[in-house]
């Protein structure tokens, strides 16, 4: 059987509703003719875009998802969206832990890792973003940051509720405009690094969890990414932005997984 491809865009604080439920549309035309059986398309717009996301396009053809979420169903936490508010506009995934949401706003282990709990309790896809700085990075301790992201991150996640579990590896010194440039062979052995913690963390079922690579994804790169083993899909920014720029990328990935 073949493996299934993940591919998925984070709009960050882009795109109104209009422009979402143009760019959803707009996509789905473009790619009708692709063959979807083992591949899984995503888009994560912005909160005030969500419902008309999830009304413009079906889940059996793209995904939808939040960026951020709170670890509480209701209460007083002004400025915070509740899982039973995702619920009800039909939400699938919740990207927990974005470098953004880590680095600007203060985002810590402790809090990712209630909201992967609470995201999985109400049956999300929790995808989990992890990743290291440059300071880390140059420092030597890339890996050991990635594992204390996971191992705290995924801490309250039972073995039983790892089929709804995504991680995203996210350099953040390769995201957004001033990212630098990825080489394939890091992103290989970071890959490595984090399907053996999931496996110390949930054994066999460690095995299964989808982990895509983000930050700097382009056309340019992008083939040569998807085909590194380990990489299960790519987390896309401003490369997936417009609809036909985001299908032509689509298939291209398509095309070096089959000629892979
Ligand atoms: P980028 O963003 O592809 O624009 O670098 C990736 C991300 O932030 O997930």
């Amino acid at each position: 059987m073949k493996k299934t491809i993940y591919l998925g865009t984070n709009t960050k604080m882009y795109k109104n509703i209009a422009q979402t439920v143009c760019f959803l549309r707009e996509l789905e035309q473009s790619i009708q003719d692709i063959d979807r059986r083992n591949l899984t398309l995503f888009v994560i717009p912005s909160y005030t875009a969500l419902q008309a996301a999830r009304a413009s396009v079906g889940s059996e053809s793209i995904l939808i998802g939040a960026q951020n979420m709170c670890w509480e169903t209701e209460g007083p936490f002004t400025g915070e969206v509740s899982p039973l508010m995702l619920k009800e506009v039909g939400t699938d995934i919740v990207e927990i832990g974005h470098g953004e949401r880590r680095r600007i706003f203060g985002e810590t282990d402790e809090q990712e890792m209630r909201k992967v709990k609470c995201a999985l309790e109400h049956d999300f896809t929790a995808l989990l973003c992890i990743g290291e700085t440059d300071s880390e990075k140059q420092s030597g301790r890339a890996d050991a940051v990635l594992r204390q992201q996971l191992e705290i991150g995924l801490s309250q996640v039972g073995t039983m509720k790892t089929g709804k579990l995504w991680i995203a590896y996210e350099p953040v010194w390769a995201i957004g405009t001033g990212g630098k440039p990825v080489p394939p062979d890091y992103v290989q052995e970071r890959h490595h690094t984090i399907r053996a913690c999931l496996q110390a963390q949930f054994g066999q079922a460690g095995t299964a969890i989808p982990i895509l690579y983000g930050g700097g994804v382009n056309h340019e790169n992008a083939s040569a990414l998807i085909t590194l083993e380990g990489v299960d899909g790519l987390f896309i920014g401003r490369a997936a932005w417009q609809a036909k720029r985001f299908a032509d990328l689509i298939r291209q990935v398509l095309e070096a997984v089959e000629n892979r």
